[in-house]
């Protein structure tokens, strides 16, 4: 037998809690919508779930800044009915995993009211405070020229005590001084607080930007982060793409990555040690972040997967052989292709045409890869992006702020507007479609929801139409979670490319001692034929699309179009 721990076996589903079920009817989502809907997820067939930011926040950016690290959103409920959704989901068997946001608080958190309130309080250092500079013309600068990876400085000026402070996000959310121990001791309390309630782990938000170089030097690009995203936003020519990206890092050079991250990341995992099986997940893609392999986190995500514009077989490939290869001893690989934060997995890597196809063929690919998968709500039904009509639409402040910015820059409001209506993170965050009711059965009749419902709910995009359909993307996810759960080499076994060329099928092989698996996607609308040239017979057809009947031939194998075949195969 492999020797696991649970979050490698387990399939994590992530929940937004703004959008996921409104029990109260205010046209938002809330626990007790959540505990309600514990028996769908079970049903589902999901391990666990991670629960985007349910702490008090005044919600400038949706919840990830937060102004009480141990609370509960009055919106969402209560401390005891997040005790209750959690006993509910662990009786069920499902695991809950929180977001924890390190990097900064809310502005109005107390901590930053107590910081900003006089340069002599005592929490005055708890955030990072810098005096500004004097322009050739007298004029008052920044401290330097870093910006915000939200776009625009990341320096607010306060006039009551005449200093800046700096946010990589949001002006609202005001970075944490993480090289005074009092603040790390503060945030270790609060992780604490709620292992000792029996959380199972947490998702930790925008580790590499804890820390900033200390010295403050001028970044070196001569691109603003405007520029950067109004070239992107149509760049298509991967080697525009690439040089994109290291302007990115001219950009973020001394606010990004910094080596003290790690030594922070080996304290808070000793501290979640002594829980017992507790996991760490990293919202980051790099290796580094596992440590040795068993001494920081225990997953970053594949992100190079996900944000990669069509998924065809030989970049899958090439990610797979240099992502494995690069893990250290011990450490376990985590996929999505989807997000609170990026497009749905059906619109993202759809081509128009054949988006409910490609979305089968994710999910296969998500749920066969080596590694812990991670869905996001609404995936299973095949919610796609709900593109807004008007800015009064938007509730990210994200784009709220770049449409703006890039008006004061000169943008025509028609430009400006083009340039956020599609990468508003809001397409990928409205309401759970639960049936063919009025607002998708997620908030009653009548009620505006916070952020308006994809009228498709009314073509069949919704739960309750779903449930029973033997042929809908709900049934597809039920069926193919539990493949995977019955399968130990699909859980837990070693990835070996098959079919090293082939431009149109990706094809591998999982294997644990007791269990070999082949897996074969085809990426084309033609029907494929190939000979992998494997010394196997497939004994057993674990899943298919479309449903074969008859022995299968490894010598001379069909595929169909947008083909999915998972078998247990043996030596010939
Ligand atoms: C992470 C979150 C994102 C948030 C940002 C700032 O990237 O996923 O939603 O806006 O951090 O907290």
């Amino acid at each position: 037998m492999v020797n696991s721990r649970w979050w490698q076996e387990a399939v994590f589903y992530q929940i937004y809690p703004r959008s996921f079920a409104d029990e109260d009817g205010d046209g938002m989502g809330d626990f007790a919508g959540i505990i309600r809907q514990l028996d769908y997820l079970e049903h589902l067939g999901i391990d666990a779930i991670w629960l985007s930011p349910h702490y008090p926040s005044p919600q400038v950016d949706c919840g990830y800044d937060i102004s009480d690290y141990i609370g509960v959103a009055p919106e969402y409920g209560t401390l005891d009915t997040f005790r209750a959704f959690l006993e509910g989901a662990h009786q069920r068997g499902i695991r809950v995993v929180l977001d924890l946001v390190l990097n900064h608080t809310s502005d109005q958190h107390p901590w930053f009211q107590a910081s900003r309130s006089g340069r002599d309080h005592p929490k005055r250092d708890w955030y990072v405070w810098r005096d500004g500079r004097t322009g050739t013309d007298g004029e008052r600068l920044p401290p330097n020229n870093w910006e915000s990876s939200f776009t625009g400085s990341a320096w607010e000026y306060d006039p009551a005590t005449d200093q800046y402070y700096y946010h990589h996000f949001l002006k609202e959310q005001p970075d944490l001084n993480w090289r005074n121990p009092e603040v790390r001791a503060a945030m270790w309390d609060v992780v604490r607080f709620w292992l000792d309630l029996g959380v199972d782990g947490f998702r930790l938000d925008a580790i590499a930007t804890i820390y900033e170089h200390p010295d403050l030097p001028d970044h070196t690009s001569d691109m603003t982060l405007l520029d950067l995203y109004a070239v992107w936003a149509t760049a298509e020519d991967p080697d525009v793409l690439a040089e994109l990206g290291r302007e990115w890092e001219r950009l973020f050079e001394y606010q990004f990555d910094l080596p003290e991250v790690h030594d922070l990341m080996k304290d808070l995992r000793q501290l979640v040690n002594g829980y017992g099986d507790v996991v760490l997940i990293g919202e980051d893609e790099k290796i580094a972040y596992y440590g040795s392999g068993d001494d920081e986190l225990h997953m970053v995500f594949n992100f190079e997967l996900m944000r990669t514009r069509r998924l065809t077989p030989p970049q899958i490939r090439a990610n797979q052989a240099e992502r494995l290869a690069q893990l250290p001893d011990g450490a376990w690989p985590c996929n999505t292709l989807g997000n609170h934060d990026s497009p749905r997995v059906k619109s993202a890597f759809g081509d128009g045409v054949h988006d409910a196809e490609l979305a089968r063929l994710s999910l296969a690919l998500l749920l066969t890869l080596r590694g812990t998968p991670f869905l996001y709500y609404g995936e299973e039904i095949g919610m796609v992006n709900r593109v807004l009509d008007s800015l009064e639409q938007f509730r990210d402040t994200l784009a709220l702020r770049q449409y703006a910015l890039a008006v004061e820059n000169g943008f025509s409001e028609d430009r400006a507007f083009a340039l956020v209506r599609k990468a508003t993170r809001d397409v990928a965050r409205t309401p759970m479609q639960w049936s063919n009711a009025p607002n998708a059965g997620f908030s009653p009749a009548g009620v505006d929801t916070w952020l308006p419902v994809h009228p498709n709910y009314a073509e069949g995009v919704n739960v309750a139409d779903q449930l029973d359909d033997p042929t809908s993307m709900l049934a597809f996810y039920r069926r193919l979670l539990a493949v995977r759960r019955s399968s130990p080499a699909l859980r837990l076994g070693e990835y070996e490319s098959v079919l090293e060329d082939g431009a149109s099928c990706l094809a591998f092989l999982r294997r644990v001692p007791d269990q070999l698996c082949l897996v074969v996607l085809n990426y084309t609308a033609q029907t494929q034929s190939l000979a992998p040239d494997l010394p196997y017979r497939v004994t057993e057809v674990m899943f298919s699309t479309p449903a074969r009947s008859g022995p299968i031939d490894l010598v001379a194998l069909t595929v169909a179009p947008y083909g999915i075949l998972i078998a247990e195969v043996a030596v010939a």
